[in-house]
């Protein structure tokens, strides 16, 4: 039931936190990643070549950002492909290479069709899925939930900050098995995952009154550009799509450093950008090539909506809007810029009076290929 709230999706989106403290429950223990569900397949994980991440829409979105921390931790080489892409184009994947499906409903028919290809060549599968005894969990060789609990609306956000955290506890469970981060760095991340909890509450407790009412000033908006690197470019690609499902916008998630190959041409005067900025602190290199990017498409009219660090001072004068985050280490930090995101397409929905949980023409689970 939605309680006081006034959709599923703003109870859900409220529940990001929790999200994410639940699915680490009971998986950190005196400092150390604890996975019960993978007991006894440390071999497995020390042998793996490879990992191709499955998934579609927001999950695969998901397994973009894991790609980042799965291969900085493990130094395993990750590739992510779309569910429905990977089934058809007789994908090179044997013993040696895991496949790590992602699936908040568990029931996707694209996904469930790719692990099972997957296995058919031999390679050994593992779902991260966040509805317990699912279709693809059942077939999957391991299974690590989410605990995000039941996602009713139709867009997928809480179930998405879970599927991240699962990722990335799994990228430490195998850098541990494989030796590939010090005691130190290990203890790090997992301090920094633990801290995210807080640090999402921060966000909704801090902006997302500003957020809902920046979103109903833009209720006429036509098309909305995002832009984001690194961590942040999957980030900009969910920020797109869950405004095109939820207000039928035409939105569009680029890489930043793709703009001047092409996507810059749309820039024209009173265009709005989303730009979500890495922190000056941790990202300086990344941090300068961002804001000059914001340079060059507010140099041809650009109405720049940055999604930055609270300490960031430095990209004040060349946004014409900020929405803050906490500091958080660059791994860390798209679970944090994709709320505004999230609050964002929720408020402007609900500024074009759309029903936020059930936009038209979709279904919460896409079970038909
Ligand atoms: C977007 C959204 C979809 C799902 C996709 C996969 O907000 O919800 O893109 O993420 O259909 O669904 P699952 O995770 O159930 O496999």
């Amino acid at each position: 039931e939605k309680g006081g709230w006034s959709s599923f999706m703003a109870k859900e989106v409220a529940e990001e936190p929790e999200a994410v403290a639940n699915t680490m429950r009971g998986r950190v223990q005196d400092g150390q990643i604890v996975i019960p569900e993978l007991d006894g397949m440390d071999e497995l994980f020390a042998g793996v070549s490879r990992i191709v991440i499955v998934a579609a829409g927001t999950a695969a979105y998901a397994g973009l950002v894991g790609k980042y921390a799965i291969e900085q931790w493990t130094r395993i080489p990750v590739e992510v492909e779309l569910a429905h892409e990977f089934r058809y184009r007789d994908p090179i994947v044997g013993p040696d290479t895991l496949v790590i499906s992602i699936s908040q409903s568990g029931e996707t028919m694209d996904t469930l069709m790719a692990v099972k290809e997957a296995a058919r060549l031999g390679a050994k599968t593992l779902s991260i899925c966040n509805t317990q005894g699912a279709t693809i969990p059942r077939e999957s060789d391991a299974i690590v939930y989410t605990h995000a609990g039941p996602e009713v609306a139709v867009a997928s956000t809480k179930a998405f900050v879970a599927q991240i955290t699962a990722l990335y506890l799994f990228a430490l469970h195998v850098a541990r098995i494989r030796g590939t981060l010090s005691p130190e760095t290990q203890a790090e991340q997992i301090a920094e995952l633990s801290a995210l909890p807080a640090k999402i509450q921060w966000v909704l407790d801090n902006e997302q009154e500003r957020i809902e009412q920046f979103a109903h000033w833009m209720a006429d908006t036509r098309s909305v550009l995002f832009l984001g690197r690194h961590v942040g470019y999957p980030i900009a690609l969910e920020g797109a799509l869950k405004l095109k499902e939820l207000s039928y916008i035409h939105a569009e998630g680029f890489a930043a450093g793709e703009l001047k190959h092409g996507p810059i041409a749309l820039i024209e005067p009173g265009q709005p950008v989303f730009v979500i900025v890495p922190s000056p602190s941790d990202s300086p290199v990344l941090h300068s090539k961002v804001v000059s990017n914001i340079q060059e498409i507010r140099a041809r009219g650009a109405r720049v909506i940055a999604i930055a660090e609270t300490g960031d001072a430095a990209v004040l004068p060349h946004a014409d809007e900020v929405l803050r985050v906490p500091l958080a280490a660059p791994l860390f930090a798209p679970i944090l810029a994709v709320v505004p995101l999230h609050i964002f397409a929720m408020g402007l929905a609900n500024a074009k009076g759309l029903d936020v949980d059930q936009p038209r023409n979709l279904a919460k689970s896409v079970t038909v290929e």
